[in-house]
């Protein structure tokens, strides 16, 4: 569906956003793991999360949904049953390699599909490691999905260090070193996202300025209650549309606001943004707070590269869209890594500013532009994925006749997004 953006005068009032996308993926498969019980509270109920919860279910999960609730029978690290038709990872990359890292330790075989979108997305970042470990995963000659995992006698540990920073890559291996006998290290150069960390206790410690995370395989996991806190990618959104629209006054609610995802809120105030946490408290062990946006005068000078671009990797298009509306330069680089995302982002960015009429420079690794000029509406496509989708949506609160196409893909993390960006917290 094509969808025009209308004109907001102000957003007040109180929001909700839905639960952090990479902690229910994770409570998901550690719980379907678990012996006993496990009760998610707050779990996304966005496609992607959605694709990892209906392949625990074809493994032989049963599960009790009540809304955003969801109680899992785990069945322990080696009682996942053999399913009977491929598994559907939809497109969802943390489904895909997450679930990989755990089905190799399995002494079944298994199918991993993809839609059009994750089955070109690179795949041997998991595939060669997951080998080393003597897995037998194959995808196709371009090491893409659909991915194919037979069963091996014995998975080895392996001590790796991730030639790229990615907390999939690092999760896939913390998983599958689960079933090896002895311990799995993985060294990170750049930390990242440490949820599958802290959701399975493990211990992590800085060496010569690498993170370091040690997992024994031998460690207990039983079922548990996780609280998963409103994901700060998705509150990124509402955060800027606040901070654009002149008049603005909104509380975002119970966002997770752990030290690897929160650098997003470090660079809006660096901006200028007039963002307040409220309420910081830890609900079991994740850190979480009420974010106050208010209307703010933007400006921007800002050159991101290193390791800085990994904490904001999700965040960079709306970043970009915000840096579009105030005053200064705006430059990244050092995120290659956003071409192998749901699409290529720096290019899907790159073309959809073109469109609004802003000179942009590319570069193989970012792309660099002067903010506050005179845009145009567009047409503009979201290239089938959400971020993009719902971050020009965001610019069509400022810019007239912004029209989105194809804005059912903010379904894949962000169900109702729409809905509230238009209709919601009218002034
Ligand atoms: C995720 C890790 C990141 C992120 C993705 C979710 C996760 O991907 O972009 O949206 O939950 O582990 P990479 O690990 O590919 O950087």
């Amino acid at each position: 569906m094509n969808l025009t953006i209308p004109q907001r005068k102000e957003i007040r009032g109180n929001l909700q956003v839905p639960g952090d996308k990479s902690i229910s993926h994770r409570a998901l498969l550690i719980g379907a793991i678990a012996d006993g019980t496990t009760e998610i509270s707050s779990c996304s109920q966005a496609a992607d999360p959605l694709s990892t919860l209906s392949c625990i279910k074809q493994l032989g999960i049963q599960v009790a949904e009540r809304g955003s609730s969801i109680l899992l029978h785990g069945k322990g690290r080696r009682g996942l049953q053999e399913p009977s038709t491929p598994l559907d990872a939809g497109n969802s990359g943390t489904t895909m390699r997450l679930l990989s890292g755990i089905l190799v330790g399995q002494d079944f075989h298994s199918v991993l599909l993809g839609d059009s979108s994750l089955c070109q997305r690179p795949m041997k970042r998991i595939m060669d490691p997951l080998r080393q470990m003597g897995a037998n995963i194959h995808g196709t000659e371009r090491n893409t999905a659909p991915l194919f995992i037979e069963p091996v006698e014995r998975l080895q540990s392996i001590q790796y260090t991730l030639p790229i920073p990615s907390a999939q890559v690092k999760s896939a291996l913390l998983f599958a070193g689960l079933y090896a006998d002895t311990p799995t290290i993985i060294t990170e150069l750049s930390k990242t996202r440490d949820h599958t960390e802290r959701m399975l206790g493990l211990r992590s410690e800085t060496i010569n300025g690498c993170n370091v995370i040690e997992l024994n395989p031998q460690i207990i996991i039983e079922g548990k209650k996780f609280f998963v806190p409103g994901d700060m990618s998705a509150a990124a959104f509402f955060l800027s549309a606040g901070m654009l629209v002149p008049g603005s006054n909104l509380i975002i609610q119970n966002v997770g606001l752990n030290p690897s995802r929160r650098r997003i809120l470090d660079i809006f105030k660096i901006m200028g943004g007039n963002i307040q946490i409220e309420n910081e408290r830890s609900v079991e062990g994740e850190p979480i707070g009420d974010l106050v946006v208010k209307y703010s005068e933007l400006r921007s000078n800002l050159d991101l590269h290193g390791a800085e671009v990994v904490d904001l990797i999700d965040e960079i298009p709306i970043l970009a869209v915000t840096a579009l509306f105030a005053e200064g330069t705006f430059r990244i680089r050092d995120a290659r890594e956003l071409r192998a995302k749901e699409t290529d982002r720096i290019s899907a960015i790159v073309n959809n500013l073109r469109l609004l009429g802003c000179e942009v420079e590319e570069y193989e690794d970012g792309f660099a532009f002067e903010g506050r000029k005179e845009y145009s509406g567009a047409l503009l496509p979201s290239y089938g994925d959400h971020r993009i989708a719902m971050s020009f949506g965001i610019a069509g609160l400022k810019i007239q006749n912004i029209t989105i196409e194809n804005t059912e893909c903010a379904d894949i993390s962000f169900p109702g997004f729409w809905q509230k960006l238009i209709y919601s917290q009218k002034s």
